[in-house]
């Protein structure tokens, strides 16, 4: 599957100049934005809204990639549509509750790309009956809710198994991980089938980051 896809994800940049750091990572070769959206209920912290989204929009004409760590996303998909979302990623875990069979369908019909996710606790069987549904499988390498956490590298099983399910297809899903991505764990999560790369620390803590970028592309 063509070239890596690296979207940084801005939970780590500085926000107090969100705009610069914008402009940065994407003159550095940022293929995507990754917005990662937590209510404090589904996870145990709270980030920002459509409202940050929206801003980030008007920033960068890069595709918005939108993580949603939210209970009731099917509530909340129309306001980061409207904010400029290019695909929105959704949790399966029933703790999300709502019905993913109707929020990716809703998020597909509203003219994105539909992501579904799973926590590391969760098993690859528990996303299985949604395949061909959604167009980007997420899979999480650290427990969702805060930046900076290691790699887990015993999700690599779930990417090997989204690879071979892709094998058989025409219309192939983006597989995409999360968390802990540095050039180490980069190039084992591309080595195993991902094909797209979250990276926040790596990037933004970085001095240089368009080296961080190549560096995760295993240039
Ligand atoms: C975790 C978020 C990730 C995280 C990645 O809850 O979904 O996108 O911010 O950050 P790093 O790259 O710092 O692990
Ligand atoms: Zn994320």
């Amino acid at each position: 599957m063509g070239k890596v896809i690296i979207a940084p994800s801005i939970l780590a940049a500085d926000f107090s100049r969100l705009a610069e750091e914008i402009h940065r990572v994407e003159a550095a070769g940022a293929d995507w934005i990754h917005c990662d959206i937590m209510d404090g209920h589904f996870v145990d912290n709270i980030s920002f809204g459509p409202d940050i989204v929206q801003l980030v929009r008007r920033e960068t004409s890069l595709p918005l990639d939108v993580h949603l760590m939210i209970e009731h996303a099917d509530h909340y998909v129309p306001r980061f549509v409207k904010a400029g979302a290019n695909s929105i990623t959704v949790h399966v875990e029933p703790e999300a509750k709502h019905d993913v069979v109707k929020t990716l369908q809703q998020i597909r019909e509203a003219g994105c790309r539909a992501g579904l996710t799973l926590n590391p606790e969760t098993s690859f069987e528990v996303i299985e009956p949604f395949l061909g549904k959604f167009d980007m499988l997420l899979v999480m390498t650290v427990h969702p809710g805060f930046g900076g956490q290691p790699f887990r590298g015993d999700q690599m099983e779930k990417v090997r198994r989204a690879a071979t399910w892709n094998q058989a297809r025409e219309h192939k899903i983006d597989i995409e991980v999360d968390g802990g991505i540095n050039q180490k764990t980069a190039r084992i999560s591309v080595e195993n089938g991902a094909n797209v790369l979250v990276a926040g620390t790596s990037i933004f803590h970085s001095e240089d980051y368009a080296y961080a970028i190549r560096e995760l592309r295993g240039e």
